[in-house]
């Protein structure tokens, strides 16, 4: 669960990251001259329903364990953070008690405590978590006593009296969302969360919970390879007035370009158990990489940044969380904000990548049978 003194560590690709700084962002946006480029041009914020942060956040997902099994440092990963915020500006840092389940919360904690209050923490709650012992039951639980025990240990894990913005994680079809809502609401009354969002809800579920208990933001999978959402949940979370969050923005980091048809994912990976990247699918898929290509050296960016400022194009309160362990992609990632994207350009990039058609389902079917789940009405 969390890291042992024989995991292989990060410590020496961040050394080497440092070093081969100057290769990984040509023009503007090279890590090397971005402070000053970002103090000449700071980045607006942007809002999600009342929370104001910095307008590119951070997961914090992979900083226990990456996609590849790697555990990082705990140092270099608290070290990562820190520098995410005190050097490049973000605030806004996205974590779950799943994820470990809590390693990524301790991490978390230990990184902002010399400057909590300058920033903004969500965390979620709604999987089957022992929250005593992390065991994971294998399915959702959203049941008010559950919830309330899981949020008051992400509260004792990151060391905070309050979380920013507590999401469900996903919707438990067995508890009616007014249930959710109104354990949810018990501990904004009482200071302990100040908004909260959902993810991957189903659509009725989502109007019903805003009604119950208005929703700051819909955190769901969006990027330039998964636009799923785009004729629904984008659309009905701007009629409600609700701020979306973008996860895996860089669509599991298949839109910077670092994964093409020679990439070979190791069994474990979760990219490896999606159908879109296997290797039928994922050469047309890397079509998308291209246009991102394209753009990008029409902007003096990087693909990822292009595809991250694509997101941030739609819509102002919208705030992506790209994840990354690595300090020179967070550099890159943080400075996205610095790219934009014309209403012209916004179409002519849209043209682009609609005359692809995406192959492959974004999520293992186990996976995908949590998304857009409807909660009961209420007895
Ligand atoms: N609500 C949900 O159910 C849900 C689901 C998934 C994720 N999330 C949240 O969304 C956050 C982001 O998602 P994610 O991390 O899964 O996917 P992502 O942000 O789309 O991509 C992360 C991957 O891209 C790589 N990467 C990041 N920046 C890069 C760059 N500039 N150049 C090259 N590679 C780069 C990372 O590797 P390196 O570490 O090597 O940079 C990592 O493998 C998570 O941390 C989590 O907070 C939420």
């Amino acid at each position: 669960m969390t890291d042992t003194p024989t995991s292989p560590t990060r410590r020496g690709l961040l050394t080497s990251a440092a070093v081969a700084a100057t290769a990984v962002a040509a023009g503007a946006f090279a890590p090397g001259t971005a402070r000053a480029q970002s103090t000449a041009a700071a980045p607006g914020r942007r809002m999600l329903g009342g929370l104001e942060t910095s307008a590119i956040g951070m997961g914090v997902q992979n900083v226990h364990r990456t996609f590849t099994s790697l555990i990082p440092e705990r140092a270099d990963m608290v070290a990562l953070l820190r520098a995410a915020h005190e050097e490049e500006g973000v605030d806004f840092f996205d974590c779950a008690e799943f994820y470990g389940p809590f390693a990524a919360e301790e991490i978390l904690a230990e990184a902002i405590a010399p400057f909590r209050d300058e920033v903004q923490i969500t965390t979620k709650f709604g999987f089957d978590v022992d929250p005593e012992t992390g065991a994971f039951g294998g399915g959702v639980n959203s049941r008010p006593d559950h919830v309330r025990r899981a949020v008051e240990g992400s509260l004792r894990r990151l060391g905070t009296d309050r979380i920013d913005l507590l999401y469900q994680h996903r919707v438990d079809p067995q508890v009616p969302i007014a249930e959710v809502a109104g354990v949810v609401g018990e501990m904004i009354d009482e200071g302990k969360v100040l908004h909260w969002g959902l993810s991957e809800p189903g659509l009725d579920t989502l109007r019903r919970a805003h009604a119950e208990r208005p929703l700051a933001a819909v955190q769901n999978e969006y990027s330039v390879l998964f636009r799923g959402f785009e004729a629904d949940v984008l659309p009905l979370t701007r009629e409600l007035g609700i701020g979306f969050v973008p996860y895996a923005p860089l669509g599991y980091g298949f839109m910077t370009g670092a994964i093409d048809m020679n990439t070979q994912f190791v069994p474990s990976d979760y990219r490896a158990n999606t159908a879109r990247m296997e290797p039928a699918n994922r050469e047309p898929n890397l079509r998308l990489v291209q246009v991102a290509r394209d753009w990008a050296e029409r902007k003096g960016a990087t693909p990822g940044q292009v595809s991250l400022a694509y997101l941030m194009a739609q819509r102002d309160d919208l705030i992506p969380i790209p994840g990354t362990t690595n300090l020179q992609h967070m550099r890159e990632n943080a400075r996205a904000a610095q790219v934009t994207l014309t209403p012209d350009e916004l179409a002519e990039m849209t043209a682009a990548l609609d005359a692809i058609e995406v192959q492959g389902e974004r999520a293992p079917p186990p996976v995908q049978e949590w998304n857009g789940a409807e909660a009961p009405d209420a007895t």
